[in-house]
């Protein structure tokens, strides 16, 4: 009976620090464009810098990658801003 008591406790424990890792949102929310820009855009290729396209090409190029890159609206608006300087 003991050693159930012990492993249920085990079991729980080893459950709460699962939960607790799957928890980000706001950290990920709290992230600037900055920072997503430097996380995710040079998974496939070298990150491209501000200076590479224009104003007007950012955002055509935000929708393209956010498809390849799986990221979110608000993740993409964020990285597009950082990227037109603004
Ligand atoms: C899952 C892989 C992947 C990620 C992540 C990724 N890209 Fe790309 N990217 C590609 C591929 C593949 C190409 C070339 C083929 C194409 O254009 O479809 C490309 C092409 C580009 C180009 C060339 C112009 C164009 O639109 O084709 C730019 C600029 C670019 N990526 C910017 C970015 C930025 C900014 C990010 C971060 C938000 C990013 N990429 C994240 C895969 C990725």
């Amino acid at each position: 009976m003991k050693k159930i008591i012990i492993l249920f406790i085990f079991v729980m424990s080893g459950s709460a620090m699962l939960f607790s890792s799957c928890a980000p949102t706001k950290e990920i929310a709290d992230k600037s464009g900055a920072q997503l820009w430097g996380e995710n855009c040079n998974r496939c290729h070298n990150a491209p810098s501000m200076d590479q396209y224009s104003k007007e090409q950012w955002p055509i190029i935000g929708s393209h990658m956010k498809l390849k890159a799986g990221l979110t609206d608000d993740e993409v608006n964020k990285i597009v801003s950082f990227l037109k300087g603004s």
